[in-house]
């Protein structure tokens, strides 16, 4: 297959990888999975339901705690993409159960499919009371500083990713994503954005040939706002293209008159924004423009 793609920046690196997706009928997914295909990557999808919208792609319905189901989707893969879990605040007994106990599934399946390269998906939250510079970018390696149970399943996401890479030498490679939506929905998305389009792009570099080792990378767009360092990512071959500043008049227009488009003082604040807070949401704010899933997304 010697299609090129505007995602496939490293190159036809990945192109005919077998890539095992957990989480695969969520949003993030959505948004990756036409990247991916369009990549030539060939997809097993896993998740304990199935989308809307029969993709036509080899389809796994099991939960990643259910290790035997797991070492049969993962039959013949090169690497697997693990986004399944719960993508916002929840009670613990949930969380440790889906985003711990699912990710150690994950990781020691694809040990024992003899599979060398896990990209996880972490999250911004990993590091939420991470304080915002004035005038520095944030290393994509700053330590974890947890602000929630997310947050805190999510620094244990990446502990095991490392002790998988020290322990068994696998490539695991950490997303820290910020705010994934169509288009930012705030104020302070306009420094957090990452566009669909550039969710495709990182995750094509994170399987690709530069992503080796263990590391941390942000997920973010190019904003002109950002204050999460690109460095880490382009390292790798993650070259952002976009840009939430095209939205800014738009945002703040709507902050004049919607208090969840507005910037709170958490935001300026810490790198978890308003999960940075006194009192957490527990469950996304209403907004109109929604996903078709909630996601911490919605109220990042
Ligand atoms: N969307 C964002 O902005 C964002 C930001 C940071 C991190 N993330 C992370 O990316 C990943 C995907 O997020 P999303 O926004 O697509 O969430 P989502 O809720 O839309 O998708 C998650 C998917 O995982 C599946 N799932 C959950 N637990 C499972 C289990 N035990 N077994 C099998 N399947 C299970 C769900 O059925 C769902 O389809 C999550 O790990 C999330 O924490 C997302």
């Amino acid at each position: 297959m010697n299609k090129t793609s505007e995602f496939d920046i490293a190159g036809s690196a990945v192109s005919d990888m077998r890539v095992a997706i957990t989480g695969a009928a969520g949003s993030l997914a959505a948004d990756i999975i036409p990247a991916l295909l369009e990549a030539c990557v060939e997809l097993v999808c896993v998740d304990r339901t199935k989308p809307a919208k029969d993709l036509g792609l080899e389809w796994h319905i099991c939960s990643i705690n259910d290790r035997d189901a797991l070492k049969a989707a993962f039959v013949g893969c090169d690497a697997v993409v693990h986004l399944a879990g719960i993508p916002l605040e929840d009670e613990w007994e949930r969380i440790l159960e889906n985003n711990i106990d699912g990710t150690q599934a994950v990781l020691d399946t694809a040990l024992h499919a003899g599979i060398n390269k896990v990209v996880l998906a972490s999250s911004i939250h990993a590091t939420g009371f991470v304080g915002i510079p004035a005038d520095e970018a944030v290393p994509a390696d700053v330590r974890v500083r947890p602000n929630t149970f997310y947050g805190v399943s999510k620094a244990a996401l990446e502990a095991l990713g490392s002790y998988y890479h020290d322990r068994y030498a696998m490539n695991v490679i950490c997303l820290r994503i910020a705010s994934r939506f169509s288009e930012p929905q705030n104020v302070r998305m306009l420094s957090t954005w990452l566009s669909p389009e550039d969710a495709g792009r990182l995750f094509i570099a994170a399987l690709g040939p530069q992503a080796t080792g263990f590391r941390t990378i942000w997920g973010v767009s190019r904003n002109a706002r950002g204050y999460l360092s690109a460095e880490a990512g382009e390292a790798i071959g993650f070259h952002a293209l976009d840009d939430a500043e095209v939205f800014a008049e738009q945002i703040s227009e709507e902050a004049e008159s919607n208090p969840l488009a507005a910037e709170s003082q958490w935001d300026r604040k810490y790198l978890g924004g308003v999960f940075s807070s006194d009192e957490p949401p527990l469950q996304p704010y209403s907004i109109d423009n929604q996903e078709p899933h909630q996601t911490e997304g919605s109220n990042k």
